[in-house]
Order: C-alpha cells, then sequence, then structure tokens
C-alpha cells in the first residue's frame, strides 16, 4: 500500500467536526439550529456517513474526476488536499 489506510477514528471523526458538524450533527434537532442541512444527514453517525458515501463524495471530495466544493456552504473549509482525503476515506468504504 502507498499509505496507510485514512480511518474514522483516526482522520475522518476529526475532518467532520471541523468542517461539517456545525450543520449535519444528531444534536441539532431544528432546521435552524442545521442551518439548514437535510434531516438524518448528520455526519457524527459512521453508518449514516458511509449510507451517505456517493453524496458526500460528489459534494465535497476529491477525486481522480476533480475537487468538489458545494460543501461546506460557508467557512472553515477544508483544503483540496483534505477533500482528496475524504474521498480516499470513502473509496475505501469509511473504515472505522
Ligand atoms: C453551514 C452549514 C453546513 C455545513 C458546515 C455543511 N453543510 Fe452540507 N448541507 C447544508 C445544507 C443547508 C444542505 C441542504 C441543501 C443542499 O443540498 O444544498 C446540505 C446538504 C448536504 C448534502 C446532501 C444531503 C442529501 O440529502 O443528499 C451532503 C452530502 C452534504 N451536505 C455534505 C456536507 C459535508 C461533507 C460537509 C463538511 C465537509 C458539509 N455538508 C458541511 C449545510 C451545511
Amino acid at each position: 500500500m502507498a499509505h496507510p489506510t485514512i480511518t474514522y477514528s483516526g482522520w475522518g471523526q476529526a475532518f467532520f467536526a471541523s468542517y461539517c458538524t456545525r450543520c449535519h450533527s444528531s444534536t441539532l434537532t431544528t432546521s435552524d439550529d442545521r442551518n439548514g442541512a437535510t434531516p438524518h444527514a448528520n455526519w457524527d453517525d459512521l453508518p449514516t456517513i458511509r449510507s451517505y458515501t456517493k453524496e458526500i463524495d460528489s459534494f465535497a471530495a476529491g477525486g481522480p474526476n476533480g475537487i468538489n466544493h458545494i460543501m461546506p456552504p460557508s467557512d472553515p473549509r477544508p483544503s483540496d488536499d483534505e477533500r482528496i482525503m475524504l474521498g480516499e476515506f470513502l473509496a475505501c468504504g469509511a473504515p472505522d
């Protein structure tokens, strides 16, 4: 392997906490608190992340076909390098 697998506990959890869970969190229940983020699209929950792999990939991750910048809609935003790591994390099946 070229480099170690990017895991949820070792990388993903901190990534989503830094850039996503201020809107996409199971602790935020009203649309106001979530800034309008889709109900149940909670990125503090690994099984949910796995079930939204395609959507997260196309909204926020980088890969061979380019880098997606739709999410998050405001700062702080991840760097392109972090988006590429997100793409690898998702491509590996979002390992724990
Ligand atoms: C400031 C609030 C905010 C932050 C931070 C944010 N989002 Fe969102 N997200 C939204 C809103 C609002 C929507 C619904 C509107 C839309 O689809 O554009 C949404 C929708 C989505 C969807 C579509 C869900 C579906 O139903 O298909 C995905 C995937 C997503 N966000 C991923 C992310 C990821 C990954 C991050 C972090 C890198 C992130 N978002 C950070 C507000 C946010």
